[in-house]
């Protein structure tokens, strides 16, 4: 038996898809508040063009554009109390991952305005408060990437504590997400490699997840050939669109594998990565720890787990004889000739982590991200994370 709840969201993708906007915006809402990074939206265009097109659909629009990458409980906190204060009625993360998950923490916050801060809901808490509704949230997406634009999810840092859990509810699917060809053709290099990488590790891990279902296994399998396929040519050459495009799509369905099949041990080791370190991309913490994680996982996986591993590593162009553990291996190969072609393979002290800092990141591990543990083949002690960290630095 399996449950497979599909909600309703309204995908919009292709070239000029953000020219919908305005009329999607219109359906839900009459004040808008935009949310995006510092700069990239700015500097292409893009936000100019958004804005233009809600007012001259006679929408109210408040831009908030001080989204950080790995964003802080502080930044969602200012921009809620914003938009508390505008009374908007309905939220645009517009770019990244970062951005989409700020947009819907401001929605939960509007939607329970005893809240002082988006702290009191984090699962990290003795006795977190519960979200029970949020206002409308409409994701534009920058990246190829977080699929945030298709997840109930939210990543939110405490930089006090650098502690970085997840959270989610379902009413921050996002009503509308708009994915523009235009917009995510214009990551650089390095953004395309990081958040690209980010893709694959979201089918690698709902691939073997517990959660993991007939349907998800059909999205995850294809992501994976998708991202093998042309992740690399995106990062060579970003004018190649069809890449683009596959890299978007594949993110899509990479988005609603993490929905319905979550993911597990490389995202909770990834995490206290980031939290820690922010300026740190997501998607590079989790290429440092990848290779070494779908090895253990191979080590203690059962029949089932090693054959998905010999399916994942089909996709990308290995040929398995046996579906034995040998084979299964060729996954983690694949993987990291994947990285070594998108000059991802990189260790921890390459960024200036403190080897002193590792037995931290174990231990905030083991209490912020415990939940993505259930669903994976090992059962991780602090010990067993701090040796993933230092195998890794
Ligand atoms: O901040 P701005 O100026 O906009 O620039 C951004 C930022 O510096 C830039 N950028 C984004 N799109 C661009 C672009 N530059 C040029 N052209 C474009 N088209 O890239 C930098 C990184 O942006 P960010 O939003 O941080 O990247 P990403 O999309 O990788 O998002 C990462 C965040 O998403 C969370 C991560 O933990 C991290 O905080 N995740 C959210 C998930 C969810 N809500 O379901 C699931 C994921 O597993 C992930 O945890
Ligand atoms: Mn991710």
């Amino acid at each position: 038996m399996f449950q497979y709840q599909v909600p309703k969201i309204n995908l919009i993708f292709g070239y000029g898809a953000l020219e919908k906007l305005p009329y999607e915006v219109k359906k839900l809402g009459k004040k808008a508040m935009i949310v995006t990074g510092k700069n990239s939206m700015k500097k292409l265009g893009f936000l100019d063009k958004a804005m233009k097109g809600l007012k001259n659909n006679n929408i109210d629009v408040v831009h908030y554009g001080e989204v950080e990458p790995n964003p802080t409980v502080i930044t969602v906190d200012k921009g809620a109390q914003i938009a508390i204060q505008k009374k908007c009625d309905v939220i645009i993360g517009f770019g990244g991952g970062s951005s989409i998950d700020v947009a819907k923490a401001i929605a939960i916050m509007i939607a329970h305005p005893e809240a002082k801060s988006i702290w009191e809901f984090s699962p990290t808490n003795k006795k977190p408060k519960m979200i029970s509704s949020a206002i409308p949230v409409i994701a534009v997406n920058s990246t190829s990437g977080t699929g945030s634009h298709l997840t109930p999810y939210y990543v939110i840092t405490n930089s006090d504590t650098n502690q970085k859990p997840g959270n989610g509810h379902n009413s921050i699917f996002p009503k509308v997400s708009i994915v523009d060809l235009d917009v995510v053709s214009k990551m650089p290099p390095g953004l395309t490699a990081e958040s690209g990488f980010d893709v694959m590790a979201h089918v690698m891990e709902g691939l073997i997840s517990s959660n993991s279902t007939p349907f998800s296994d059909v999205y995850a399998l294809e992501a994976i050939r998708l991202v093998w396929d042309y992740l690399p040519i995106a990062y060579n050459d970003g004018k190649q669109m069809e890449a683009r495009e596959k890299m978007a799509l594949a993110d899509c369905l990479a988005g609603w594998v993490l929905t319905t099949a979550d993911s597990e041990l490389p995202h909770a080791l990834a995490h206290p990565i980031t939290g820690f370190y922010p300026e740190i991309s997501h998607g590079m913490s989790l290429a440092i720890i990848m290779p070494s994680i779908i090895r253990l996982n191979i080590e203690h996986g059962s029949d089932r787990i090693i054959k998905k591993y010999c399916l994942a590593a089909e996709r990308m162009g290995g040929k398995c004889n046996s579906s034995g553990e040998k084979d299964a291996l060729k996954a983690a190969d694949k993987i990291e000739e994947l990285l070594k072609n998108i000059n991802l393979n990189k260790k921890l002290k390459e960024f200036n982590i403190k080897e002193e800092n590792l037995s931290q990141m174990a231990k905030s591990c083991m209490e912020t991200m415990f939940e993505d543990f259930k669903r994976g083949p090992v059962q991780p002690s602090i010990k067993d994370i701090y040796n993933i960290y230092k195998e890794n630095y």
